[in-house]
């Protein structure tokens, strides 16, 4: 009875500890190449950090990042209707 409960117990802790990994992962669906794409679509902004930061937020919402660094925001219709709390664009 004790080897059953503690065999148990072992393979509950294995499930458990595997569970964040899966969960956590950065891309789960898709695997969008979001740093790539943000990379070339930020080559000429002035604040190159605060683009590919944006961009990133709206990449992994969107799954999609308009081609060229800038406008081709057709491309992506979830990318161009994000706005930020002031109804601007939200994304480079
Ligand atoms: C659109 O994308 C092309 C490359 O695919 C790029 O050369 C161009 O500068 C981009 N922007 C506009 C407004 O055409």
């Amino acid at each position: 009875m004790k080897l059953v409960l503690t065999t148990l117990l072992v393979i509950s802790l294995i499930l458990i500890s595997s569970l964040p990994k899966s969960t956590t992962a950065q891309y789960p669906s898709g695997d969008y190449p979001c740093d790539s794409k943000c990379k070339a679509r930020c080559e000429a902004a002035g604040v190159k950090k605060r683009c590919i930061n944006y961009c990133g937020i709206c990449c992994q919402k969107c799954k999609c990042v308009p081609s060229g660094t800038v406008g081709n925001k057709s491309e992506c219709p979830c990318y161009r209707d994000m706005v930020n709390s002031k109804g601007k664009p939200k994304c480079p």
